[in-house]
């Protein structure tokens, strides 16, 4: 995708990157996506895809990059809310396993531009089972949109940077609304829970631009721990996992610091190995008991000389103990908190790359599109 500078110096407006301005545009994308889908009451509508999901005994993510952290957020919610189980498989790798599944298996291929190779392959080798196609796409027209059975658009708008974040969150809201539907059609949730869990996941553009406001100018010092950096770990479980996935892949991407996203609690079975002082852990800490085992898998790395970069809430006394920095974010339901931790990830990784005096938006070696395998 070519856009000539005037174009970019009037779209931009007050922003100095692309990667900005759409970090800053995911309550935009997430309203969008949401809207006409969740109603005031929490009610979700996936009506518009015209399939029958009473019949799926089982469901398969398949994407690459990015895509394929959004799918993991999804495995989560749907196997919590629906107890089906998700198999999220990378694209490049299913298209060739012969993969298993039948005509009840329900298969959700993520793609922001609908026209990644290998994704497309994968749809395929889900045709040779009788696999139903999902196909949630950023992209109307775009090739996935006619392979699929059905489609849910996820209306983030054009992304411009090759490092995704608006078409992140709004893949994010979309894999929550589908949580939903199937939880409502195969009764897992009661009829009240779900109503409530509907009108949490309508306060995502309030919590995301709450999380924008909140760490606007506060990723500073955070930058500083990396300028002599290594390398670098991102650490999470639960839901935090596939951000902590996320964040890594969005560092490496446009900073060039190898960074490795890790389950907190694998850590010790490797990649403890890297830490010292120039190889900092951007530590997400989560909630509940998730939290107090992350923490104490953090007080491991920061024993060894890591700098800690603890992503936690406002009050978080126990952050600031292991933490060099803590990159605050507000305090959100549940269903939200993956979105509103990727905020500091993406500011961070933007900030650190800017920092470095790199495009942020032109990565080296990288498109926004792959169509080759
Ligand atoms: C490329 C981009 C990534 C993106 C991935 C999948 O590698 O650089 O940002 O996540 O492709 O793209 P898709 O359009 O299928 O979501």
């Amino acid at each position: 995708f070519e856009v000539d500078w005037d174009a970019e110096a009037v779209e931009l407006g007050v922003y100095e990157d692309f990667m900005m301005k759409e970090i800053h545009e995911q309550p935009e994308a997430l309203r969008a996506t949401l809207a006409g889908r969740l109603d005031a009451e929490g009610r979700v509508d996936l009506s518009e895809t015209g399939l029958d999901l009473r019949h799926v005994n089982r469901v398969v993510v398949v994407a690459c990059g990015t895509a394929l952290h959004a799918g993991l957020l999804g495995k989560g919610l749907i196997e919590r809310l629906a107890r089906l189980p998700v198999e999220v498989a990378v694209a490049s790798e299913y298209r060739y396993a012969d993969p298993v599944g039948d005509e009840n298996t329900l298969v959700v291929a993520i793609s922001q531009s609908g026209e990644t190779t290998d994704t497309l392959a994968a749809v395929e080798a889900a045709r040779y089972f009788g696999g139903k196609v999902l196909a949630v796409t950023n992209t109307r027209g775009s090739l996935i949109t006619r392979e699929a059975d059905a489609v849910l658009l996820t209306e983030a708008g054009p992304e411009i940077c090759v490092a995704s974040t608006k078409a992140f969150a709004a893949q994010v809201a979309a894999l929550d609304l589908l949580a939903l539907e199937l939880a409502r059609v195969r009764g897992t949730v009661s009829d009240d829970e779900l109503l409530s869990l509907g009108r949490d996941l309508r306060r995502a553009p309030e919590k995301v631009a709450a999380a924008l406001a909140l760490l606007e100018g506060k990723t500073e010092a955070a930058v500083e721990l990396f300028e002599d950096a290594r390398c670098s770990l991102f650490l999470g479980r639960g839901p935090a996992f596939p951000v902590a996935l996320e964040g890594a892949l969005k560092l490496k991407e446009i900073s060039y610091i190898p960074s490795e996203g890790y389950a907190a609690g694998e850590m010790k079975h490797g990649p403890i190995a890297l830490v010292d002082e120039q190889c900092p852990v951007v530590a997400i800490l989560g909630e509940g008991v998730l939290r107090e085992k992350t923490l104490s898998n953090v007080e491991e790395t920061a024993a060894r000389g890591a700098n800690v970069v603890a992503i936690a809430r406002e009050d978080d006394a126990a952050a600031d103990r292991v933490g060099r920095v803590v990159l605050c974010v507000p305090d959100a339901p549940e269903i939200l908190r993956p979105l509103v931790w990727s905020v500091p990830l993406q500011l961070l990784a933007h900030d650190i790359a800017t920092d470095r005096g790199l495009d942020v938006d032109k990565p080296r070696n990288l498109a926004k599109s792959v169509t080759v395998e």
